[in-house]
């Protein structure tokens, strides 16, 4: 009996714990006004106090801030009013997805990220409603053009990662997942060089991937003419098969973090914010070579947004 049953736990956490890749199918194919169906705009306070003020679907559409083709869809910024210091700030769009997800595989084909002083780009993953607790993953971050993109869990707390030997092409930047801890932080890894900003759109973007597991979480980047993308990612099929992928970009796996009860089921968001917490923090603003303040640069100089803007091609979810 006890030797059965430990055989049985053996074989089960073989199939429900693996290592690495697996096969996942698609559930959801989204291409152009897709885009608009299956997310939700947010209009909504930017919690990190950010100089933005996020708008409604029909305003979105309805003053250019998102349009779309049969191929891409764009989401942007207010780039042409000077704002009044005491108003509001920059127009911008947040948007989060209908759909919620555990186990999964996202592969995300972006064209273009926002890009110039001031600006805080995101592609994420959360449960809003229950934040830490429910996880944070942020696939795509970064602040005023600094690259490279950062890749960061945020969560309740008891959750690290290792500080090296993990299965990741990028660099650790920090390993305590905790949001209480470290200012929020969280656990960072930071991917190459035209992972983000000027240099990723010059190069014509690429892919990102994540694939969540009950026992690890991994990034990929690929850029755009980087002839190592998987054939399943460059050109979406009814299936992804991660073992065949290469090393992750970012790996967080759970030697001491349960990633299982530290991830709930989370909604997948894009949202493009100005300064704020992290890009106007003025050590951070001062260093990246940005002109005057955040704020007075994000009030003043409508045209220097012209390119902070997102343009997707896809965004397959497999499960
Ligand atoms: C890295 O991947 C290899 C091969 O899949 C695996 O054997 C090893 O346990 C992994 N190491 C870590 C730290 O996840
Ligand atoms: C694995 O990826 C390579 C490209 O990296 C592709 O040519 C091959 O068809 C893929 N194999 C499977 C089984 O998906
Ligand atoms: C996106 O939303 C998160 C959580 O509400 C917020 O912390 C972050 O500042 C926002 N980021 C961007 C780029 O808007
Ligand atoms: C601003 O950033 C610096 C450098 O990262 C950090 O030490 C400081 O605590 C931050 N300030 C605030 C108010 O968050």
């Amino acid at each position: 009996m006890k030797s059965s049953l430990s055989t049985f736990a053996l074989v089960f956490a073989f199939i429900t714990t693996p290592a690495r890749g697996a096969t996942y199918s698609r559930s959801d194919c989204i291409l152009g006004t897709d885009f608009l169906t299956k997310f939700t705009f947010e209009a909504v306070a930017d919690p990190s106090n950010g100089r933005v003020n996020y708008v409604d679907e029909a305003t979105a559409v309805n003053t250019g801030l998102v349009s779309t083709t049969s191929t891409t869809f764009t989401m942007g910024a207010d780039d042409t009013t000077v704002l009044d210091p005491n108003g509001p700030g920059r127009n911008s769009v947040r948007i989060k997805s209908t759909k919620s997800y555990t186990t999964h595989v996202a592969v995300f084909d972006v064209n273009h990220m926002p890009q110039g002083c001031g600006t805080w780009p995101a592609i994420w993953e959360t449960d809003e409603d229950d934040w830490p607790n429910g996880g944070e993953a942020d696939i795509v971050e970064g602040v005023n053009d600094q690259a490279p993109n950062t890749v960061t869990l945020h969560t309740s707390p008891g959750c690290t990662v290792p500080s090296s030997g993990r299965n990741q092409t990028g660099t650790v930047l920090s390993t305590d997942c905790a949001a209480a801890d470290n200012g929020n932080d969280g656990c960072a890894v930071g991917l190459g060089p035209n992972s983000y900003g000027p240099p990723f759109n010059a190069l014509g973007g690429g892919w990102y991937a994540i694939e969540r597991t009950d026992s690890f979480i991994s990034v990929w980047f690929w850029s755009r003419l980087d002839g190592a993308v998987p054939s399943d990612v460059s050109n979406p099929q009814n299936t992804v098969n991660t073992d065949n992928w290469s090393t992750p970009s970012a790996n967080f796996p759970d030697t001491s973090c349960d990633i299982g009860s530290k991830f709930d089921s989370n909604n997948i968001i894009i949202n493009l914010t100005f300064c704020g917490g992290w890009a106007g923090n003025a050590t951070v603003y001062g260093a990246s070579g940005c002109p005057s303040t955040c704020v007075d640069y994000v009030n003043n100089n409508p045209s220097a947004f012209s390119n902070a803007y997102f343009e997707f091609a896809s965004l397959s979810v497999y499960q």
